[in-house]
């Protein structure tokens, strides 16, 4: 199937963002319209404070937004109540964040099995899958060290690891490599991509490393509120 046949992950129309800051108001994203489709790579580039991590937030009903439509895995988004919102994290989709955000005092293994706790897979199970996708990453050895005792690269595949151990159809990454040395950011690169043909889910990725971006099947910026093509 060609992607262009594929059902469609993210539909976003007409997308409004505002902040007011005491009497200022500040239009972040305006008119914003795109889609992705399953199994699709998307950056999303541009400058800093353009909003591209606003973005990320509404994607992942993180953050409300003030106008237009956003549909994510078949789920519109305007008008969920919290409990909504919890449930839409827990079964649809994933963050991989720049500061991987692990839990400090618990494992490896215990940081990549907490969201499919959270998604009430038994003990067992849980820890049988965890321990694979640990194996998967490369961490099969450390599944037992805390985040204290990882490595920035080892922590930043930890995180990947418990993004993708749910298997769910939308990863939303913030600058995953921002705080790795260009030897760590391929590596997670390489591995983030052989992830993506494995598992097919669609990825969204932040990012103002061009390498990075280079991956993606579809390549925009935010420019002026809107997502725009880039060309090339
Ligand atoms: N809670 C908030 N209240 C007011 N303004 C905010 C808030 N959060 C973000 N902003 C502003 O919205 C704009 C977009 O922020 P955002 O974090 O999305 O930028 P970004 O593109 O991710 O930048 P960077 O590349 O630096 O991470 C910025 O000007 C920021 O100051
Ligand atoms: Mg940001």
């Amino acid at each position: 199937m060609t992607n262009s046949e594929n059902p469609v992950t993210v539909s976003v129309r007409g997308l409004e963002k505002f902040y007011q800051v005491v009497d200022q108001k500040y239009h972040i994203l305006s008119g914003m319209d795109f889609e992705v489709k399953a199994g699709e790579i998307v950056s999303v580039e541009g400058s800093s404070g353009v909003g591209k991590s606003t973005l990320l937030n509404i994607l992942g009903a993180m953050d409300s937004f003030d106008g237009g439509e956003v549909d994510v895995c078949g789920v519109s988004l305007r008008y969920l109540t919290e409990k909504q919102r919890e449930n839409f994290r827990a079964e649809k989709i994933s963050f991989i964040f720049q500061q991987h955000l692990l839990l400090p005092d618990f494992t490896a293994l215990e940081n990549v099995m907490m969201p499919l706790l959270i998604s009430k897979m038994n003990m067992g199970q849980a820890k049988q899958e965890a321990s694979a996708m640990l194996k998967l990453v490369g961490l099969g050895e450390r599944t037992e060290s805390f985040p204290s005792q990882l490595s920035g690269g080892e922590s930043a595949r930890v995180g990947v690891a418990r993004a993708l151990v749910g298997k769910k159809q939308l990863i939303l990454a913030d600058e995953p490599t921002g705080n790795l040395d260009r030897d760590n950011s391929r590596h997670l690169m390489d591995l983030i991509k052989d992830l993506q043909k494995e598992f097919q889910f669609s990825l969204i990725l932040v990012t103002h490393d061009m390498e990075l971006a280079s991956m993606a099947h579809k390549r925009n910026r935010i420019l002026s509120g809107k997502l725009t093509p880039i060309s090339g």
